[in-house]
């Protein structure tokens, strides 16, 4: 199932070759230097096919990340609901991203986000959508404002499943992107 395609990239569900790409951007430390838990094989998996029958089901979720080339994962980019009371609307849809380190800093993600933005707001018909990350992952932060999405000020908050033993990764902040108002041409 395939959710989109660029220029060097495919948006589309998990295939069982990508399970263990699934497995490694879940527990390597420099992926995961923002979140506090590190998950093991079992539970990847359990995460792995939890995604795939998402995106089967709804059409949504974080789906991976390929190279349109020869159709191998590098990560994921999606678009999921979010469950945020207090923080975000109900019914919010973010977009998030994750990526294996040696496929970093060559614009993978930011050029499939932004072609997801468009498809989000032109297929799916969301008049916003949302990103957030601890105030202090510039590399996620970038990429957000290489999409053009807007810094929401006044609307940092503190993560209600970053446990009290992680407090450094507590504070979040918050982005948006309208839809309707793409003024970036990132890609
Ligand atoms: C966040 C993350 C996805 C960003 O990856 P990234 O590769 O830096 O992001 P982009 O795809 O936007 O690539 C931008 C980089 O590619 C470079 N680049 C190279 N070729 C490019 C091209 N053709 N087009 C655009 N940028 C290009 C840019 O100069 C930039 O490099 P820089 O970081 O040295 O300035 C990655 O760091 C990651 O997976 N982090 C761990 C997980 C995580 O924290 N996720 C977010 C949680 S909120």
């Amino acid at each position: 199932m395939i959710i989109l395609e660029t220029e060097r990239l495919v948006l589309r569900n998990w295939l069982e070759q990508d399970r263990y790409l699934f497995r490694e951007i879940n527990r390597d430390e420099k992926v995961m230097e923002f979140f506090p838990w590190r998950r093991s094989h079992e539970e990847c998996d359990i995460l792995f096919e939890k995604n795939r029958s998402m995106i089967a089901d709804t059409g949504l979720g974080f789906y991976a990340l390929a190279d349109r080339e020869n159709n191998e994962a590098m990560g994921f980019c999606g678009l999921a609901p979010v469950d945020l009371p207090n923080v975000l609307p109900e019914g919010a849809i973010e977009i998030g991203w994750r990526l294996a380190t040696r496929y970093w800093g060559h614009g993978y993600v930011t050029e499939a986000a932004w072609r997801l933005i468009k498809y989000g707001g032109e297929t799916l018909a969301l008049r916003s959508i949302y990103a957030f990350a601890v105030h202090n992952n510039h590399r996620s932060i970038a990429v957000m404002r290489r999409l053009g999405m807007h810094y929401m000020p006044g609307h940092d908050f503190d993560h209600p499943k970053v446990p009290d033993t992680h407090p450094r990764l507590k504070r979040h902040v918050l982005f948006r992107a309208e839809t309707d108002n793409l003024t970036t041409g990132a890609i």
